[in-house]
């Protein structure tokens, strides 16, 4: 058996993991605690069966959509992820493009390696900014004026980080950034070093800079300050959902930060139903969070998901590959779609619904 193929989203993982340094993999991979809603996120998607249709005389497949308004060549996003150089020297850049040459969504995270100037000069379109909200709101709101003017699309406000859920593999590690790398974005403002402190330095950076009472008033701050489609990412409930529609976002993401922030917090596939019944009717809704195969992209749409994002899977090949890796990454997802709506007689993604999931 050649075991150095690369098939599937785990063998990029063990192939990152050996190549990148113990507290670097440990930042990317690791989740809040006991981890308990990391492992949850990508069990649940596996605990979701699907009773697929047959002789449905499907012959093509098209994967194509819309994210607000914008085309995508399939509803598989690259989400927002902090730090891409501790992945490979390229950093966002390469993630940038691998996105372009996918035909899909880049949304750059404030937490950058590299400015978003550059970044998004490389970039294709959609391409959106994600946003925190910094003490400060001088701060947020240059932030915000920069990703308009360097051609953001959208902002993507996290919702979920009003601090940062306590990762004990990066206290351990005392997480920080290795020499010159910096939070790019915010070393024009002075906020681009991560103390050098016991424990985590990214828990030190939160704690001094995050606004910790972010409120629905920060939501209606952030609409009326930019003429951009607010996207609020971070959502875990229905009521939630609803609310954030109404105060003025365009879409929200079911997500629980990767499993990061609030241990035990709901699996995403579990949350996404009452979202959608909640909310669906205002805004666009995505989900993400464990999604390690093209069949959970198709359960997640058939839950009323307009489209997932990848965070770790796209993290993996770029250090395995670089920009080549991570697109490699977004194309066996793509390539594992496509198989499963063939295998569940759906030709188009308006076709999949919750009628895969029970008989
Ligand atoms: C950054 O956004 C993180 O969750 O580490």
């Amino acid at each position: 058996m050649k075991s150095d193929l690369l098939l599937n989203i785990a063998d990029y993982t063990r192939a990152a993991q050996a190549r990148l340094a113990q507290d670097a993999f440990d930042y990317y991979e690791g989740g809040a605690q006991d981890e308990v809603t990391l492992r949850e996120n990508t069990d649940g998607w596996t605990r979701l069966k699907l009773y697929y249709r047959v002789l449905a005389g499907v012959a093509t497949r098209d994967l194509r959509t819309t994210v607000l308004g914008q085309p995508v060549s399939m509803p598989i996003l690259v989400a927002p992820t902090a730090f891409h150089k501790l992945a490979c020297p390229a950093g966002e850049i390469a993630t940038a493009r691998a996105a372009k040459t996918a035909g899909t969504l880049f949304i750059l995270s404030s937490l950058s390696n590299t400015a978003m100037e550059l970044v998004f000069a490389q970039a294709g379109t959609p391409r959106w900014f994600q946003l925190y909200v910094y003490k400060d709101r001088e701060i947020t709101r240059e932030l915000v004026q920069r990703a308009e003017a360097a051609g953001a699309e959208a902002i993507v406000l996290t919702v979920d980080a009003p601090g940062l859920g306590t990762r004990e593999r990066d206290a351990r590690n005392s997480f920080r950034l290795p020499d010159g790398l910096a939070v790019e974005n915010l070393a024009p403002l002075g906020k681009g070093n991560l103390p050098e402190v016991q424990g985590s330095g990214l828990a030190a950076y939160v704690r001094a800079n995050f606004k910790s009472d972010l409120g629905f008033d920060d939501l209606d701050w952030l609409c009326r300050s930019t003429r951009l489609p607010v996207v609020v990412k971070g959502v875990c409930r229905g009521d939630d959902a609803r609310r954030a529609a109404e105060h003025g976002a365009k879409a929200v993401v079911v997500s629980n930060h990767g499993g990061r922030q609030l241990d035990t917090a709901p699996a995403t596939c579990d949350v996404l139903p009452h979202v959608v019944e909640a909310a669906g009717d205002l805004c666009e809704i995505y989900a993400d969070g464990g999604i390690r195969r093209g069949s959970d992209v198709l359960k997640a749409v058939a839950l009323g998901a307009r489209a997932v994002l990848v965070g770790r899977p796209v993290l993996w090949g770029l250090c395995v590959g670089g920009e080549e890796g991570a697109l490699q990454v977004l194309e066996i997802l793509r390539r594992e779609l496509d198989e499963a709506m063939l295998l569940c007689g759906c030709s188009k993604l308006g076709d999949i619904g919750g009628w895969l999931l029970r008989a």
